[in-house]
């Protein structure tokens, strides 16, 4: 096991009826900017209840935060916390909503042009406080400290990390994922799958308990997956679905072992593209991966097949069969697993020159670059 620190200072309040909890949670005094999405909350009922638990507070309202938050729009909310003097933020939504927040929170008091805590890994030294509400199961982003935006200008999505953007606290009431269609759920199921994959996927590290951590997380996704597309009301499965997908990417699974991350580096390429969700890209782009990788991996994918998909055989039957479940899992939830079915062939040469002008390198082993990257995407072309 390599060696780590772990600290995430993360408040969960987890269950039904916790928004009212933002009553005490909230702190008096501060101007809140209460930052949301394309409207959901208001048709679900979220935005009443944040409303209700917020009376009495100066609150200051920014809408319209989309899927794959835009930097140009982070920045109209930047600009507008800077003229009011807000306090803190309060994110309500999905991982994008919560990801434009820790953005716009990180570069508010940021000297400089904000675009490089992206672009250059420009330092965050300093942050507004920031919590959360959060209404789609999926991301992790309510228990980390990782933002993604993208910018529609140069068609780019890029990735910072800070310690000073985890939420002091998040809100988990599951009965707000009621609401999510069907496509929204299936893809936080992938997310969630590909997260704990990208922490586990790679050798064996001598981590047993990191192993079965994240064979847990894996075997609760495919028990609980197509139920959930079944029974959208089920509280259980909605309250299992959301406690998991916060532990795929709440650092701890990922603790003293290597990690991958090369599904989501070009994935993220693939959303600033083409505009695919970011749980379709993983489940064209993660098969492949493991494919192209096939014998670096090989040991891992014969214990996750016979672990958590109860296959026998030799080791190399058993790493084979691994890859065919997993994409029979993800056509299952109803997500497709190939470049074609998007219309995204073209991505075979358009996203390793992307990835070669940024000295991009992925994988566990940071052997992946561009070239690697191009015979990643043949794989799962057509
Ligand atoms: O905008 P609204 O109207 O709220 O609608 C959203 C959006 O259209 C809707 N939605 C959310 N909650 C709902 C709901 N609809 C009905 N009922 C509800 N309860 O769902 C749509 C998608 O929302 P979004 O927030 O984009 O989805 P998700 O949570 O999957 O977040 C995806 C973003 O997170 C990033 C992705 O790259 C992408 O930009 N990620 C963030 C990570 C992190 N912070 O750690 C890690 C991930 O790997 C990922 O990269
Ligand atoms: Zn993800």
């Amino acid at each position: 096991m390599n060696n780590f620190t772990y600290r995430n200072p993360v408040e969960l309040v987890f269950g039904k009826g916790t928004i009212a909890e933002l009553r005490r949670l909230v702190p008096q005094g501060d101007k809140v900017l209460f930052a949301y999405g394309g409207g959901s909350i208001k048709k679900n009922g979220v935005y009443d209840q944040v409303r209700a638990a917020l009376e009495g507070r100066e609150v200051l309202e920014f809408a319209g935060i989309e899927p794959n938050p835009r930097y140009e729009t982070c920045m109209k909310a930047v600009d507008l916390c800077r003229k009011e003097g807000v306090g803190f933020l309060l994110a309500v939504g999905g991982g994008s909503v919560l990801d434009a927040v820790k953005f716009i929170a990180a570069a508010v008091p940021f000297q400089g042009e904000p675009w490089d805590i992206l672009a250059k890994h420009a330092r965050v030294e300093a942050a507004l406080p920031l919590r959360s509400v959060l209404t789609l199961s999926a991301t992790g982003s309510e228990m980390n400290g990782n933002s993604v935006i993208s910018r529609d200008e140069t068609r780019e999505k890029l990735a910072f990390y800070s310690p000073l953007v985890y939420p002091k606290f998040s809100i988990l009431d599951p009965e707000t994922t009621f609401t999510l269609p069907p496509r929204q759920t299936a893809n936080g199921v992938v997310d969630a799958f590909a997260h704990t994959m990208e922490q586990y996927m790679t050798y064996p590290a001598d981590a047993p308990l990191q192993d079965r951590l994240a064979e847990a997380i894996l075997s609760t996704l495919i028990e609980i997956g197509p139920k959930l597309l079944e029974h959208p009301h089920d509280y259980q499965l909605r309250a299992n679905m959301m406690w998991t997908a916060t532990m795929a990417l709440n650092g701890i699974i990922g603790l003293g072992v290597p990690q991958d991350w090369a599904t989501h580096g070009i994935g993220h390429e693939l959303t600033a593209l083409y505009g695919m969700d970011h749980g379709q890209t993983l489940a064209v782009v993660m098969p492949a991966v493991w494919r192209f990788k096939f014998a670096d991996k090989k040991a891992k994918l014969a214990q996750y097949a016979e672990r958590v998909w109860g296959v026998l055989g030799t080791e190399e039957e058993k790493a084979r069969a691994a890859i065919e479940k997993t994409e029979e899992f993800f056509r299952l939830l109803g997500v497709k697993t190939r470049l074609a079915e998007y219309g995204a062939e073209n991505a075979v040469e358009q996203v390793p020159p992307r990835l070669a002008q940024r000295g991009v390198v992925l994988g566990e082993r940071r052997d992946i670059g561009p070239d690697q990257v191009r015979e990643i995407l043949r794989l799962c072309a057509a």
